[in-house]
């Protein structure tokens, strides 16, 4: 087998379970010193325990790569930069981000609690800055640069019962463009080359068990290696791209771009009643996929509901 990451450091936050530990082992066994960063959390975020990263470490060991844990909570400032110190310190460099831990709060919108949405949003979207921000910052100064990989979830698109996870999945892609953009800039001034993608990924773990209608899924093994990849001096050149992974598919996302314009009359500008007139023949409206997929979504979530009572 060729090893896509031979030398290199790479720390994944997550990394004690579900996708997070496969991408750790899948790492090892592609030559890479791993970091194991994970708090041992139950999925709604409680009752930390410091031997998951551990037991994920011995794993790594057993197979002949250099590991080390970091047993804590990514939405701390603190925690990112202790991730990435850890690397540099027992092996050099940072030269991989993966940032796959992550929490669910599952409430609809309208009786969602403050708590609820800052812990989700804390774990996701601000537990990708912390890595980013301290890896980028050593990246940055490395001759080899490095690689920033975002976890999203094709649940950016919307949520009915997620919100807070739909918005925070949304954000890590700004978040992870942005990184790209950032890394194009210095590239251009004659920079190392950091690149910063997005997995979508759809596995079967605890976080997907209870997922109420039918989606397709695969196994965690599966997702691994695009983030080997994505990772590897194959991949310098691919940048500010998602790509959804689910057992044996890849695809990838378009990029986000205005698709129809109009314009007011006489270079003037819009009222509400042209607006009203024009828009419907003109610019018209986008359909939201998840609206389109509402009905069969919602009778699945019936036959799922009938189905535990029964
Ligand atoms: N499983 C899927 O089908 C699916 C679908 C879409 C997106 N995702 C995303 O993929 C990622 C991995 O999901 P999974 O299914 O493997 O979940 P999982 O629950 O199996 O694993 C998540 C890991 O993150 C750790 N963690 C949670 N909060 C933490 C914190 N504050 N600090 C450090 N570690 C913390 C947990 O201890 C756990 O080991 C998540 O970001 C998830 O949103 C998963």
């Amino acid at each position: 087998m060729s090893k896509y990451l031979e030398g290199k450091t790479i720390a994944i936050t997550g990394g004690g379970g579900g996708i997070g530990r496969a991408t750790a082992l899948a790492c090892g066994a592609h030559g890479a010193n791993v970091v194991v960063a994970d708090y041992g959390v139950e999925m709604d975020g409680s009752d930390p325990k410091s031997d998951v990263a551990d037991s994920v470490v011995a794993e790594l060991e057993a197979a002949g790569t250099k590991a080390i844990a970091v047993a804590g909570d990514v939405s701390k400032m603190d925690t990112g930069e202790q991730i990435v110190a850890a690397a540099v310190d027992t092996y050099g460099s940072i030269d991989g981000v993966v940032c796959v831990a992550g929490n669910l709060r599952e409430r609809m919108l309208f009786n969602m609690s403050e708590d609820e949405w800052d812990a989700v949003i804390a774990v996701h979207l601000k537990g990708h800055f912390t890595l980013y921000r301290h890896a980028f910052n050593v990246m940055r100064k490395q001759e080899t640069g490095g690689s920033l990989v975002g976890f999203t979830s094709g649940a950016f698109i919307a949520s009915t019962a997620q919100a807070n996870y739909a918005a925070a999945k949304g954000g890590i892609i700004s978040l992870t463009r942005s990184a790209a953009l950032t890394a194009a800039s210095i590239k251009a001034r004659g920079g190392p080359v950091i690149n910063a993608n997005c997995i979508a990924p759809t596995a079967r773990t605890r976080m997907s068990e209870n997922v109420p209608f039918e989606i397709e899924t695969g196994s965690a093994e599966a997702i691994a290696p695009m983030a080997v990849y994505l990772m590897s001096d194959a991949a310098r050149e691919v940048t500010s791209q998602t790509y959804s992974v689910v057992g044996g598919r890849i695809s990838v996302w378009n990029q986000p771009a205005e698709v129809r314009s109009m314009f007011a009359p006489d270079g003037g500008e819009w009222t509400p009643e042209l607006i009203e007139e024009w828009l419907p023949k003109t610019i018209k409206t986008e359909v939201n996929p998840f609206i389109a997929d509402l009905e069969r979504r919602m009778a699945d979530m019936a036959a799922a509901e009938a189905a535990k009572e029964g």
